[in-house]
């Protein structure tokens, strides 16, 4: 059962569909705003990700491998001084944690209390691209990967930290992160069940309007979306070298293949991210983390498409106009024997843009 809400943004009325029974549970798809890339940390998403085993071990290793003796950069510590804490663990000489938002700054430093992180760890309050420290750190840890993986500006980020706070030979946890695209109907991700917001994600959709001032067709970000909606392999459509040439601005082109009959109106996309060059990664959507997929809507309508018919699709990111943050902008083509091709686009800014634009955001926002 999904109901509609109002929310006052700005002094003005916006109308948000809402299922009330839907919160964030193990293996149920849920609807909810992208985040990481917005200033609306909060207890229960610092708690995420402090409780996520899988993301945490692989940092855990990087950090036992790299650490000791050390002196290490946290970028975007959040409330739990998680990563200069870490370090200090593994034996990091000296660590500069920084965070950007008041509040998790005020409750990051409630950690220096403890005996080591105390004498060892000098916390920040600001952007690091505003900060300076002295010396320069030999390993940079920047937990500031989106689920979009580029989303949060670490290729911006760490290009500027590469050239003021890093030492030339600096390692980077994570060591990369792509994301990858398949195609999908938005409707099927959601295994029969309501296409509205989660109850629990509201208070993020409304900060994200209230930062912005207005309205705009936020990112969907689906939690446990269903695997069988998926109708071929993802492909890597951002590849993020965060120890090697890291663009500020790239683009990929690929083409998805359909691998079963279904139907498509846009792509789903996911991150996978690497702790080590070496290691196991972390592929979001197979195992259960705090990263989730995001829908990008590309056609007005449903497509159907059989096994052999393929999507060609070109994502571009650039910067938006904070320097940091990249805006999407997805172009594609759908190749079906049976319907010949049809072209879409769809331009995700990272701030602002369209309002209820494709019929999915009219949907959700009637
Ligand atoms: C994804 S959270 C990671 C929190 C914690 N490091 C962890 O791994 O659990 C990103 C944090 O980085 C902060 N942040 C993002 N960009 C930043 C920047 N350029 N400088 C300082 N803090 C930043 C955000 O406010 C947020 O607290």
């Amino acid at each position: 059962m999904t109901t509609s809400v109002n929310m006052v943004v700005a002094g003005s009325t916006v109308r948000v569909l809402v299922d009330p029974a839907q919160t964030a549970a193990p293996g149920v798809p849920t609807l909810g705003p992208s985040i990481g890339e917005y200033p609306c940390y909060d207890a229960v998403s610092y708690a995420r990700m402090t409780d996520d085993e899988e993301r945490n071990q692989r940092f855990r290793a990087a950090l036992a491998r790299l650490a000791a003796g050390r002196v290490v950069l946290d970028i975007g510590t959040g409330a739990d001084l998680l990563w200069a804490r870490e370090s200090v663990r593994y034996g990091a000489r000296q660590v500069f944690a920084m965070e950007a938002m008041e509040e998790s700054f005020q409750r990051a430093g409630a950690w220096l209390a403890e005996p080591g992180t105390r004498e060892r760890v000098t916390l920040l309050r600001g952007v690091s691209t505003e900060l300076d420290i002295s010396p320069k750190a030999e390993v940079c840890v920047a937990e500031i990967i989106g689920s979009l993986a580029g989303a949060e500006g670490v290729a911006a980020v760490l290009t500027d930290a590469r050239r003021r706070h890093l030492t030339p030979n600096a390692a980077v946890v994570p060591a990369r992160c792509v994301t990858l695209a398949a195609p999908v109907a938005f409707r099927r991700l959601f295994a029969g069940g309501p296409v509205a917001f989660a109850a629990d994600s509201l208070n993020y959709l409304k900060t994200i309007f209230e930062w912005h001032g207005a309205p705009f067709d936020v990112r969907l970000r689906i939690e446990h979306p269903a695997r069988d909606a998926l109708l071929g392999d993802g492909q890597v459509v951002e590849f993020l070298d965060l120890n090697g040439q890291l663009p500020l601005e790239q683009r990929q082109s690929v083409r998805l293949a359909i691998d079963r009959p279904g139907v498509v109106d846009g792509v789903l996309t996911w991150l996978r991210l690497w702790g080590l060059p070496d290691g196991e990664p972390l592929d979001a959507l197979r195992v259960a983390s705090n990263w989730a997929s995001i829908y990008f809507p590309l056609f007005d309508s449903e497509h159907p498409v059989e096994a052999g018919d393929v999507l060609d699709l070109t994502v571009t990111s650039t910067l938006s106009e904070d320097g940091v943050h990249p805006d999407y902008h997805l172009a594609a083509v759908l190749r079906t024997a049976a319907a010949g091709t049809r072209s879409a686009s769809h331009s995700s800014p990272y701030r602002g843009g369209a309002f209820r634009n494709h019929p999915i955001h009219r949907h959700l926002f009637p």
